[in-house]
């Protein structure tokens, strides 16, 4: 989360307002929640330019639980959804669905090196597909669509994604969307609390024997309050949400994340093959920046060393290895630089 918001928080943490309350403790049917609650609805509905006909849910849980959710809330009377399977997530996405859902996965990863979105070209969705599901952004492997799905002449499809990892990170044209959801801990504030975006027509089709909590459709009725919603994420979340409007919104915020990517992948790239970064150009991350050290011996190294100079969290994932460089919004480009300062001296000092 970004420092100003950090502040920001641990000054209101443990005061009590006028009736002894700390933000901690606020009852979720109280007023002073439910306009908070109002605010933090308003202010992400200003960032993402949201038309009326969208609801916006603040939910408990993960990105996970909508692995379940979609399917859930969005079959109807079909028995087909379509998944596109971009990556670990996007894997992780369909096994979910299977459980409730004939999957058809419409597009696939293309690739080992170097590594690529799915082509966004001519997907073939079976007939009677209730919804088509795509992973904008693959957190582990790296990878970004460069562009949205084309649909041929099956428009009517609702296009869901999970944009655990690039919401408000990137340009997002929600009209193209029937439901959009990512979890907090990422872009939105810390984690126990998932927005979720809803097409309001598409509310009808919740199952009614959905589980009250996980049902969208009860959940837009009642303000995202069927049960006790994560009322502190929610208060943060707002507080990420004004911190990005007074920096100038997405626009803003995109124009300095993929100035902050371009830096790290030059980096990479001006090594003479010390780095490298397996994904194709034009789909590479900018929020999730994947590398490998070319002599893979030294990548331990590489992570020890760059902890002792306060550069944290940069193990790829367990699953592929190498670096990962999460850029979210919070990481400021004096981050970056730092990373790339260290990345040009450990080539220098074990190339
Ligand atoms: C794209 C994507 N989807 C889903 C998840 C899982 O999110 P959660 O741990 O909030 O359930 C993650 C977590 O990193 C993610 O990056």
């Amino acid at each position: 989360m970004p420092d100003e918001v950090l502040a920001r928080a641990s000054a209101e943490m443990f005061t009590r307002d006028g009736s002894g309350v700390s933000v901690m403790e606020r009852p979720f049917t109280g007023d002073v929640f439910r306009a908070h609650l109002a605010h933090a609805q308003a202010c992400l509905r200003q960032l993402l330019n949201l038309p009326d006909h969208y609801r916006i849910l603040f939910l408990a849980g993960g990105a996970m639980h909508q692995f379940s959710n979609v399917p859930l809330n969005l079959l109807g009377n079909a028995r087909v959804s379509a998944y596109a399977d971009s990556g670990y997530w996007a894997k992780r996405a369909i096994a979910e669905a299977q459980r409730f859902t004939e999957v058809a996965v419409v597009a696939r990863h293309a690739g080992e090196s170097p590594l690529a979105a799915p082509d966004c070209a001519g997907w073939q969705l079976p007939d009677d597909c209730a919804y088509c599901h795509i992973t904008p952004n693959e957190t582990v492997e790296g990878i970004a669509y460069p562009s949205l799905p084309d649909f041929g002449s099956r428009h009517d499809v609702p296009l869901v994604a999970d944009c655990t990892s690039c919401f408000l990170a990137t340009p997002l044209d929600i009209s193209r969307f029937g439901v959009v959801y990512a979890s907090a801990q990422k872009n939105i504030g810390p984690a126990g609390l998932t927005v979720v975006i809803v097409r309001e027509d598409l509310l009808e089709r919740s199952a009614p024997n959905v589980p009250a909590p996980f049902s969208y459709r009860l959940q837009a009725e009642q303000n995202s309050c069927v049960n006790t919603p994560p009322t502190l994420a929610i208060h943060l979340a707002a507080l990420v949400f004004e911190w990005l409007i007074e920096g100038g919104g997405i626009e803003a915020m995109t124009l300095a994340n993929r100035q902050k990517a371009s830096r790290l992948y030059a980096a990479i790239d001006v090594s003479d093959g010390f780095y490298n970064a397996p994904i194709a150009r034009e789909h590479r991350s900018t929020t999730n920046v994947r590398f490998h050290l070319t002599n893979d011996a030294l990548t331990d190294v590489f992570v020890r060393e760059a902890e002792l100079c306060g550069l944290t969290n940069l193990r790829g994932h367990r699953h592929i290895g190498g670096i990962r460089a999460s850029l979210y919004n919070a990481m400021p480009e004096a981050g970056v630089i730092a990373l790339t300062e260290f990345m040009a001296g450990f080539a220098q000092r074990h190339g």
